[in-house]
């Protein structure tokens, strides 16, 4: 048996010498270490050993698989070795070429728009906000003074959810970010200052309107707050935003949930406010924004707040239209926006 185990290691010896890839070794080292290989087959009868012989078979045993296992660790490593330098010589690295440059994208205009008007408001105290935006008809209307024969909470307006009415009505895709307004009231007492931007969805499709687009609502609740607050931050956010030389007009208007309640407009880029008609891009001087108002009476109450006590303002318009405004975008179809042409996206 001793014989025959030195017999198996010079075998391997002899064997491995010969080897030159990873296959033959790894097979080698099976045919003698595996399962069913030579070495177990050796020693299947050990245990029919007297004792003492036993220890001793056993101790040539484990010297022996120790030295395959030697040759076989030193094989490989000859091996990894040779497989370098084989690709040393066949690849080499020309240090001196131009590197390859992974194209950069960037966010989406509307994406940019979202974030530079968060952090204008941000400068002057409000808080960014996210109501939700598919809300219970509660929040997007009832509580927004909108009675139940509004147009607005026409089937053919709005997007209501397929699912039966609960205890606030039923659940509605936002139509406007106006939703904000009570649900703020009834988490944060006044001092409020909020701006919440989200998506909003209306059922019209065309080639200035489309079904899903972006609002930013803003508030502002406190005692003694007055029109006079709400045109100065108007005028803050139209400098900001548009440039200095930029101001605001307020246009009387009606909204169910402010009283008084403004159209928003901002002096003509070009004339500046000219209105005498002559300005060939306004044709008046001024360009509508959006809305705005102080904040209805009722809406107050909705809010858990005394119109005694407290008043406010709010405003709110299309982030979409705001960044076109800004940026001069004469664009003949609003839907290319979201169409993930990389011709249009990449020119913002
Ligand atoms: N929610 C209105 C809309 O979508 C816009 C609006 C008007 C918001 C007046 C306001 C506001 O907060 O005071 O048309």
């Amino acid at each position: 048996m001793k014989k025959d185990l030195e017999k198996l290691k010079q075998e391997f010896e002899e064997l491995i010498h010969k080897v030159t890839d990873r296959d033959n070794l790894e097979n080698l080292k099976t045919e003698f270490l595996g399962r069913k290989g030579k070495l177990k087959n050796l020693l299947q009868h050990v245990a029919t050993l007297a004792d003492e012989e036993r220890k001793v078979v056993g101790k040539i045993a484990n010297e022996v698989k120790e030295a395959i296992e030697v040759a076989y660790g030193n094989k490989e490593q000859e091996i990894v070795g040779s497989e370098s330098s084989v690709h040393a010589q066949r690849e080499w690295i020309d240090i001196t070429e131009p590197g390859h440059f992974n194209e950069e994208g960037h966010l989406h205009p509307t994406s940019q728009a979202i974030a530079e008007i968060s952090d204008i408001f941000g400068r002057i105290g409000f808080s960014a906000v996210r109501a939700p935006e598919i809300d219970w008809d509660y929040y997007v209307f009832e509580s927004l003074n909108m009675p139940k024969d509004h147009p607005a909470r026409d089937d053919w307006e709005t997007f209501f959810m397929d699912i039966p009415e609960a205890k606030k009505g039923k659940l509605v895709l936002t139509p406007h970010t106006s939703n904000s307004q009570v649900r703020h009231m009834e988490e944060v007492k006044p001092p409020i200052r909020m701006i919440n931007i989200n998506r909003t969805y209306r059922r019209q499709i065309d080639i200035t309107h489309i079904p899903m687009f972006h609002q930013f609502e803003g508030l502002m609740i406190d005692k003694d707050i007055s029109v006079t607050h709400l045109k100065g931050v108007l005028d803050y956010f139209a400098k900001a935003f548009f440039g200095p030389n930029r101001k605001t007009r307020l246009r009387p208007h009606h909204f169910r949930f402010t009283e008084p309640s403004f159209e928003v407009d901002i002096s003509c880029e070009v004339c500046g406010g000219d209105d005498s008609g002559a300005c060939r891009l306004c044709k008046g001087g001024w360009v509508e924004l959006g809305g705005a108002g102080m904040v209805h009476p009722n809406v107050l109450k909705a809010g858990g707040l005394d119109p005694n006590v407290y008043s406010g303002f709010a405003f709110g318009w299309g982030v979409e239209r705001t960044f076109m405004m800004r940026e001069g975008i004469k664009i003949d179809d609003l839907r290319i926006l979201y169409k993930n042409d990389l011709r249009f996206v990449k020119q913002f």
